[in-house]
């Protein structure tokens, strides 16, 4: 979602402001453009769509100066265009937004009485008219912004460019964030450290409710009126972490990731015996009489495969909740319970809001993350770090399966500690882990049959998919569906193999895809007859399994049948997961889809 960068320095601002915006753009967006200060008066560009457009407009109309913002926006209140593309600007102030002013309407009608004018349909034009307000009031920046804060509801990243001020930036935050780096003779701020990385890896985030005054050689932070201390930090990113080296897309970038990521995350939670163990965990298994499970999107499947794990392992009782959901419609959640969150980017607006609700019913959180310094980690009791590194794709790959094995180390930990999980399955279980990146390697490196799945006319007309699966694979089926919509805009569906006759059986004809995720193993046979109820209808079949799988139905015609490598059941469905990740992207190529980006979507969705 919005992205947002603000530079103060002594070189040129411009070039260095779209540099940014372009590692911000794996968040989403429809719009963007920058604002600079020229002699004192605010000038900028704006273009709706994508980078490529305001670099155009920038080659035909170039911006100077050496203080300036810039946003790539993700549409919440008036649709895309260049009228509502941030910076929204006044004569005196600039600003660019992430998040939402949920009291807009008050506050406009307020400034309106004022006999403001509005120029454009966003909710950030009250910021930019309520700064101006209070400037033509004689306030300084510096009061305006803190006085601002006070009247504003809902979550906010900002940063404002004064006319006349070429020597700060403001930037305020509540709720969306927002990181301040430190340069040399240049300081910046943004939406986040990948932002940030090529300039400096020095970086000092704004805690909830901060405000901070940016001059290009520091940066001062307060709460209120009282000046606060945000002590810097190295960060690990450079900006050689964030290229797609010589992969043509983010996401086969992130996907052919995997062993590595896989490998190092199960580094973190093996103890030196080879037992998977949670570090320092301050939860006793034992004590725990349930889990409440919450996230959004992929990670939401990765909370309900985990209560399979959990379920089966531990024989711990766990409910999950979509994180909408649960913190709009606020359930009652059991004293003695232990809510699991699970987030990429740890800053998906929803998810916080189901934590704050967890926390507020007397809950410990526990968070599965892959941004240390997110907000979601920030507010956790404990976290259990993925150690994925920077997902920029849209579509979720390397941060999913990286979850599914740290939630599947806690279900082992937690199976140990409450004896429901026996030596022997333990340590079979820990085998299978320990061989997960290598056979996860064997399906990527095996990628001719899903490149000969993306060149099927099939897919290529599909209107709707269906996938099916039993058990883990039901959830995988789920996720499959997911990320084939995301990705190629076909409209899919994910079902439980044994709930196909009380439905979506209606949708079967010889025009349907109907992927069946079928591993040898318990629910083999009971999957064996869904592909046949599919096939005499004239479906067309695309089978997922493993070698003895394929056997068994080797006379048995298939569109095409994709084999896996043999894998413990429990650990299979990480496998399967890599597998419909190569499914969507294939697709896609094929279509000619903007894989990276697909249209709609966001990264971090930042807004509830
Ligand atoms: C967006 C992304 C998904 C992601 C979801 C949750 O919808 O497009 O890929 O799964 O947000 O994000 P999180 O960062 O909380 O895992």
């Amino acid at each position: 979602m919005c992205g947002i960068i603000g530079i103060i320095g002594k070189a040129p601002v411009t070039p260095l402001l779209v540099d940014a915006l372009k590692r911000l753009e794996y968040r989403g967006y429809d719009s963007a453009g920058v604002a600079t200060l020229i002699n004192g008066h605010i000038d900028r560009r704006r273009a709706e769509g994508k980078l490529a457009n305001l670099e155009a407009k920038l080659a035909g109309e170039p911006l100077a100066g050496t203080i300036g913002i810039g946003h790539t926006r993700w549409a919440t209140h008036g649709k895309p265009s260049e009228r509502n593309a941030h910076p929204i600007a006044t004569d005196r102030v600039a600003v660019v937004h992430n998040g939402i002013i949920e009291n807009f309407q008050e506050l406009k009608d307020e400034l309106v009485a004022e006999g403001r004018r509005f120029d454009s349909d966003t909710d950030t034009e009250v910021v930019a008219q309520l700064l101006t307000s209070y400037l033509e009031r004689q306030l300084s920046p510096e009061q305006a912004m803190e006085k601002a804060m006070g009247r504003f509801k809902g979550a906010f990243a900002l940063v404002a460019l004064f006319a006349g001020r070429h020597d700060i930036l403001i930037g305020a935050r509540r709720g969306s964030s927002l990181a301040v780096g430190y340069g040399e003779g240049a300081m910046y701020i943004g939406t986040d450290a990948l932002a940030l990385a090529p300039f400096t890896d020095r970086v000092a985030y704004l805690e909830e409710g901060d405000w901070a005054v940016l001059r290009d050689t520091d940066c001062l932070f307060y709460q209120g009126v009282t000046q606060v201390t945000r002590t810097a930090k190295h960060t690990g990113l450079s900006s050689t972490l964030v290229g797609k080296g010589n992969h043509p897309h983010f996401m086969l970038k992130e996907i052919c990731e995997q062993p590595t990521v896989l490998g190092d995350t199960m580094q973190q939670y093996l103890d030196p015996s080879r037992r998977v163990r949670l570090p320092a965990l301050s939860i006793d298994w034992k004590n725990v009489s349930r889990l409440t499970m919450t996230a959004c999107g992929t990670a939401n499947f990765a909370c309900q495969i985990a209560k399979y794990w959990f379920e089966k392992l531990a024989r711990l009782p766990v409910d999950t909740e979509i994180a909408s959901e649960m913190g709009s419609r606020k359930p009652p959640l059991s004293k003695g319970s232990v809510c699991v969150a699970v987030s990429q980017s740890g800053e998906t607006a929803d998810t916080i809001r189901a934590i704050k609700y967890a926390k507020q019913e007397g809950l410990k959180v526990v968070s599965v993350v892959n941004v240390p310094e997110s907000q979601i980690a920030r507010l956790s009791d404990v976290v259990l770090l993925t150690v994925a590194g920077p997902e920029i794709a849209v579509a979720s790959t390397k941060a999913f399966t990286t979850q599914l094995l740290v939630l599947l180390s806690a279900a082992i930990d937690a199976g140990r500690a409450r004896g429901t999980l026996s030596e022997e399955d333990e340590r079979a279980l820990t085998l299978a882990l320990i061989e997960l990146p290598r056979k996860v390697s064997e399906v990527i490196d095996a990628q001719e049959q899903f490149k000969a799945l993306g060149a099927l006319e099939l897919l290529a007309k599909a209107k709707c998919a269906l996938y099916l699966g039993r058990d883990y694979q039901y959830l995988i089926a789920m996720e499959g569906a997911l990320k084939l919509k995301e990705l190629t805009y076909i409209s899919a569906e994910g079902y439980a193999g044994g709930e196909m006759k009380h439905g979506p059986i209606a949708l079967v004809d010889s025009d349907l895809p109907v992927f069946v995720l079928a591993p040898s193993g318990p629910s083999f046979d009971e999957m064996v007859s869904n592909f046949e109820q599919v096939k005499a209808r004239g479906g067309q079949v695309i089978l997922l399994t493993d070698a003895r799988g394929a056997s068994r139905l080797a006379n048995e015609s298939t569109a095409c049948c994709i084999t896996l490598p043999d894998v413990h059941p429990d650990v299979a469905p990480i496998l399967y997961a890599v597998a419909v990740q190569l499914i969507a992207y294939h697709t896609a190529l094929s279509m000619g889809r903007d894989i990276d980006q697909p249209r709609n979507l966001a990264k971090s969705v930042s807004v509830a």
